[in-house]
């Protein structure tokens, strides 16, 4: 780049190691369970054998009866301990608006009905095992989106209408129509749900691997009936969270009050199997597609309806056609979203939870539209890339796509191609390339950060938001290093604590893109404080030497652009959630990319393989490589894996997961990944927020899969609609 907003750096750029990367290897990093309480019990969740019913009676003689059991949860036992609360469609801070053990209704399978708590765990589990419930199972059933008795409500603002899309469909020279679904698919974060409640006197600590300590906070006040101010939540490590560690979820007030229950520690790990229901999950989608063109490819019409499946319980809806119908320009959309209710757990944001279903609808649909047009692919996008969004006419803050586009075909060697589909066969192997858009939204929201620089030249910067594994501790000490010009190795970062200044989940890819200029404002604190208001970083030093002050230590919070002035009360609450993308009022903010595949198809055994896949980038100011790079290469991993392997099997009788656990639910293994090349695509933003940042954690698993239905039609000709695509679907 030539000229740069952002001024050559010495640590802002560079693939920092991870800060916490050796307390990693080397296992001194304490993730939630692992931290140790005197007299800790042990509790095990019983999970309902029914979906939709009644608990008739329990029998907890038998569990009573092993040796070492304290004390058993049911709905019974606890009775109204635990507080009715709105879910966080509603406002409200729980990820379901179900009431824990709330009553003797049961609205899905596994859901938690009872809680034994143990001297060990071993007893505990055994207990949970012994016992006994009689259910009355209600006369209907929906598993699924396509049961009987499932009811369906369209999202009535989610709807979408500019110009007139029935006539122009029905002049366009060129159409396409089809229907695409994606499965049920859970996240299994290698973590699995653990949480410890440790009351002191009337104060409670929660260990919690979060994606939002405060969210955990403020929520769980809400359903214990206490004060905030009484409890703490602590998330020092993550290991794996996907949006499924995003909000509170049913299992946190059960173990508080099990806790304060029997007078002591209370820990509890759910199960692999009963992670599959504790938290959220991306719920099948179903989608309608109808695209209009001329000869030359350009859109006249573009139509996308969504159908989402949701709880009875809980209307929750991705929506993302607020995204499909603003990628292209088009001057005639109709887009519309439905719920389908079901009696199954509430669905939540896994990854890119919109995004990755609807691109796989929309990016699907414009490779048949290419390949009815006899039209390459990237030129399809092209002839309709813009840098304003046709629904609301607003502008892109910046737009790389063609440069992604054009960087990874070069990359991928895609001038190779040859367009008709079987004609790129290898002896046995049917070969087929496809390639399709990636986006994400480019979200913030307010947070805090202090600051604390030394005489010494040490730096402390803490902030309560969160390490996924994201690399979030890496990214805050750079940018401390980076404004007050000390070398990173002289920073230290507390984070996930909400005793720390608050900052905004870890969801919607926001993570920096808020906290980074929540630092930077701490930095323009202290500088003022020094008296060298706008100096450069390698004056701060020096000054700090000159004033004689030992330490200064600064605290700043900051809106981001959108966010309204009003909403700072919902920092210091736990309700600070990602704004931008298509919600502002006067621009679009969006992360772009292109997703190339090349896949492979075995003639005989139909065995199917992503030999290489090359997504390039452009999402902003790039703080760390390194941390970023883990990102794009997993998201795509990912997206491989959402395309061919993931899927969370739904018995029809009970609802239930049948293979709800790691053997059976189908993942990539190393063999199944073999060269994934992430290109970061050089983009300057002054508008996003002054970090200059548009998130990177989600952009990398969207497109991929349309990629490789793409690669797979160039393949065979066989256009597959329904993920994930295996090789009986290739026969
Ligand atoms: Mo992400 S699914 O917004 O945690």
């Amino acid at each position: 780049m030539s000229e740069t907003l952002f001024p050559q750096s010495s640590t802002l750029g560079q693939p920092v190691p991870r800060y916490e990367g050796r307390a990693k290897v080397t296992g001194e990093a304490r993730y939630a369970s692992d931290v140790r309480l005197a007299r800790t019990a042990h509790a095990y969740l019983h999970m309902s054998a029914i979906a939709r019913g009644t608990i008739e009676a329990f029998d907890l003689a038998a569990a009573r009866a092993v040796p070492g059991v304290i004390d058993i949860l049911t709905h019974e036992t606890i009775g109204d301990q635990i507080r009715q609360t709105p879910a966080i469609y509603q406002g409200g801070y729980i990820s379901d608006s179900r009431r824990p053990l709330g009553s003797a209704e049961i609205a899905n399978w596994g859901q938690p009905i009872a809680v034994v708590v143990a001297e060990t765990f071993e007893a505990a589990r055994e207990a949970a095992h012994r016992i006994d419930v009689t259910y009355k199972l209600h006369p209907s059933l929906a598993a699924g989106m396509n049961s009987p008795s499932a009811t369906t409500q369209t999202l009535e603002p989610m709807t979408i209408g500019v110009g007139d899309f029935d006539a122009a469909y029905a002049a366009a020279p060129v159409k396409v129509e089809a229907h695409y679904s994606t499965p049920a698919q859970h996240q299994n974060p290698m973590e699995q749900f653990a949480t410890q409640c440790v009351w002191e006197s009337d104060r409670l600590t929660v260990h919690e691997p979060s994606q939002y300590v405060n969210n955990v906070k403020f929520g769980l006040a809400e359903q214990l009936g206490i004060g905030a101010e009484r409890i703490r939540v602590i998330s020092t490590y993550v290991g794996g969270a996907f949006g499924a560690k995003g909000f509170l979820t049913q299992r946190t007030a059960l173990v508080a009050i099990a806790a304060r229950r029997i007078g002591r520690p209370v820990k509890l790990v759910a199960t692999r199997e009963q992670g599959f229901t504790v938290s959220g999950y991306r719920a099948e989608t179903r989608h309608h597609v109808q695209l209009g063109a001329d000869s030359e490819g350009r859109l006249s019409a573009l139509r996308h309806e969504g159908w989402e499946l949701t709880s009875r319980g809980d209307a929750v809806a991705m929506g993302a056609v607020s995204m499909t119908a603003r990628l292209y320009a088009c001057p005639n959309i109709s887009a519309r979203v439905n719920t389908v209710a079901t009696d199954r757990s509430t669905p939540g944001f896994m990854r890119a939870p919109g995004e990755m279903p609807y691109a796989f609808a929309l990016e699907t649909a414009l490779d048949e539209l290419a390949h009815t047009l006899d039209m390459d692919p990237i030129e399809l996008r092209r002839v309709n890339d813009t840098r304003t969004e046709p629904v609301g006419g607003l502008p892109y803050t910046s737009r790389s796509l063609m440069r992604c586009f054009d960087e990874a075909a070069a990359a991928f060697d895609w001038k190779r191609r040859t367009s008709q589909p079987g004609s790129m066969r290898d002896g046995d192997w049917l070969v087929g390339w496809g390639c399709a858009t990636a986006f994400y939204p480019t979200y913030a929201g307010n947070s805090a950060a202090r600051v604390r620089l030394s005489a010494n030249g040490r730096v402390h910067v803490s902030s309560a938001g969160h390490e996924l594994g994201q690399g979030m501790y890496t990214m805050m000490a750079q940018v401390a290093a980076e404004e007050l010009g000390v070398p990173v190795e002289r920073v230290t970062v507390s984070l996930g604590d909400t005793d720390l200044p608050p900052a905004i989940v870890a969801g919607g890819s926001s993570s920096t893109a808020s906290v980074a200029p929540a630092i930077m404002a701490a930095c323009d604190a202290i500088r003022r404080r020094l008296g060298v208001d706008g100096a450069s970083p390698a004056e701060i030093m020096p000054a700090m030497e000159a004033s004689g002050i030992g330490v200064i230590e600064e605290f700043a919070e900051t809106r981001p652009h959108g966010v309204p002035p009003d909403s700072m009360k919902g920092l210091y609450r736990g309700k600070t959630f990602p704004v931008g993308g298509v919600h502002l009022p006067d621009r679009v903010q969006f992360a772009l990319g292109a997703q190339f595949v090349e896949v492979r198809i075995h003639a005989l055994t139909h065995e199917i393989r992503v030999p290489r896949a090359v997504g390039a980038f452009a999402a902003g100011r790039i703080i760390n490589p390194r941390t970023v790079h883990g990102q794009f290469v997993g998201g795509m991993i990912w997206g491989i894996s959402s395309a061919l392997h993931e899927h969370t099997e739904i018995d029809d009788r009970n609802a239930s997961y049948i293979n709800a656990n790691l053997a059976d639910y189908l993942l990539p293994v190393n063999a199944d990944i073999i060269d994934v090349k992430a290109i970061m695509v050089p983009e300057e933003d002054r508008l996003v927020n002054r970090a200059g940042v548009k998130g990177v954690g989600e952009i990398g698993v969207v497109g991929v899969a349309a990629a490789i239905s793409n690669a797979v039609f160039h393949a065979t000709g066989r256009r597959l609609r329904d993920l994930p695509i295996r090789l009986e679907h290739v026969m």
